[in-house]
């Protein structure tokens, strides 16, 4: 389709099976003929780099705070009750507090202490792999990472592991711009019995306290030293934000690199007969195909964007997806280039809210792609991967792969 009619067809709630498949020629065209395009319902999609990191370094005039918006979307439901009360989705105050207790326990030595876990942890499931012909690379791998690195974060024990990446799913699920009444059940549901389970665990670790230099829930529940504390709705909300958040988008950086990897034979080499571009590869692939696509600010203070008029109170959408592949900030930028410097890509947003466990993803990421690779340097696909077809979560549901080639 040409450019131009791409742009002027761009619909966030009507998307077509062209668009989840590959989504970048329309963010070009939007980027290059229609970089602040008005939605039906009002609201703008941004696609220029520049406009994103202007949204994200001004939190006061753009708002993370999503009441307005969630209560028609949601009504009165524990869906509502979870996204409004996670940090994520807060302004200061409120989010500042919930993010230092957080990022305590998030430092940078805290997390160089998980990787000997995560090394033993990635080698188990390639130890696995290897016994298949055939595996599965989102189930036998990239999905099953996450679930333990964050269910270690948190110290929850391992046989009740198994339903969180289902919770997590249902939940995320219902962040999409169009939400099902299904969609939104599955959601609520989730939300239902993950604060139950929840609930049972903080009162086991509030009998029996963790290291909380370690265990984030422990610290959570302790709070700082100057005595500053969450209540249990905003304790419980924010354990399920952060369960939530390091799952599906980590689990789509596995996958979703690999797969550019295979799609990319020459860089796949490159990377292979050099490991130690294994940082600046792991950067790329969140560049080129970042796991998390879609942001969302709403405007508090009036202001004009690309020449169009926006008073307080409009939403803006912010497409991490194009603006990662903008000319004006990256070089070449539809090329899939492992050794990319500079790579200030947004995947992680920038400014106050930029994710805060963006060393932790780092890290997962480099360990289980280099240990892949290095394990079994000849994989490929052996079918059809199947999209997630999701627009705001960019990644694989399964990907059926052989190991040598
Ligand atoms: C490749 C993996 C990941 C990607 C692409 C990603 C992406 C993002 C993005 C774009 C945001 C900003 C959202 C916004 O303000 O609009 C964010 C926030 C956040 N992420 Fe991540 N994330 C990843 C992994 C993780 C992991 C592993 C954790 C937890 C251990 C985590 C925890 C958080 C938290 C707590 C926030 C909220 C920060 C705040 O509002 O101050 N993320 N993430």
């Amino acid at each position: 389709m040409h450019a131009r009619a791409l742009a002027d067809d761009f619909d966030l709630e009507h998307l077509t099976p062209e668009f989840y498949a590959n989504p970048y020629p329309t963010y070009r065209a939007l980027r290059e003929s229609e970089p602040v395009k008005r939605m039906r319902n009002g609201s703008y999609f941004l696609t220029r780099y520049d406009d994103l990191v202007t949204a994200y370094k001004n939190t006061r005039a753009y708002s993370s705070d999503k009441k307005k918006e969630f209560a028609p979307k949601y009504g009165e439901t524990l869906l509502y009750e979870h996204h409004t009360t996670s940090l994520v989705f807060n302004d200061p105050p409120a989010h500042t507090r919930v993010r230092r207790l957080i990022m305590g326990a998030l430092s940078p030595r805290a997390i160089a202490e998980m990787e000997g876990d995560l090394v033993r942890l990635v080698d188990t499931l390639l130890d696995r792999i290897a016994t298949k012909e055939k595996f599965e690379l989102i189930e036998d791998f990239a999905a099953a990472i996450p679930v333990e690195v964050i269910g270690n974060l948190l110290d929850v024990p391992h046989d009740e592991r198994e339903p969180l990446r289902d919770w997590s799913l249902a939940i995320l699920g219902a962040l999409e711009p169009v939400v099902s009444p299904e969609v939104a059940a599955r959601g609520n549901k989730a939300v239902k019995d993950f604060l139950a389970y929840l609930e049972t665990l903080v009162a086991r670790r509030r009998a029996t306290p963790g290291d909380p230099a370690r265990d984030v829930l422990t610290r959570l529940i302790q709070g700082e030293e100057n005595g500053e504390r969450l209540t249990e709705k905003e304790l419980l909300h924010n354990c399920i934000f952060l369960l939530n958040a390091g799952h599906e988008t980590t689990t789509n950086l596995i996958g979703n690199g690999l797969v550019a990897l295979d799609d990319h034979p020459i860089e796949k080499q490159r990377l292979i007969g050099d490991p130690t571009l294994i940082k600046t590869a792991v950067e790329e692939m969140l560049r080129f195909e970042s796991s998390n696509q879609l942001g969302n600010r709403m405007i508090v203070e009036q202001m004009e964007l690309g020449g169009i008029p926006m008073p307080a109170g409009t939403p803006v959408t912010l497409c991490i997806g194009a603006a990662n592949r903008d000319p004006a900030q990256f070089s070449d930028p539809e090329r899939f280039d492992v050794g990319r410097t500079p790579n200030r890509h947004l995947a992680f947003a920038t400014g106050a809210h930029q994710c805060a466990g963006m060393a932790l993803a780092r890290l997962e990421g480099a360990v289980a792609i280099a240990r892949f690779l290095a394990r079994f340097p000849k994989y490929a696909r052996a079918g059809e991967p199947i999209r997630g077809g999701r627009v705001r979560f960019r990644g694989f549901l399964s990907i059926p792969c052989t190991t040598e080639g």
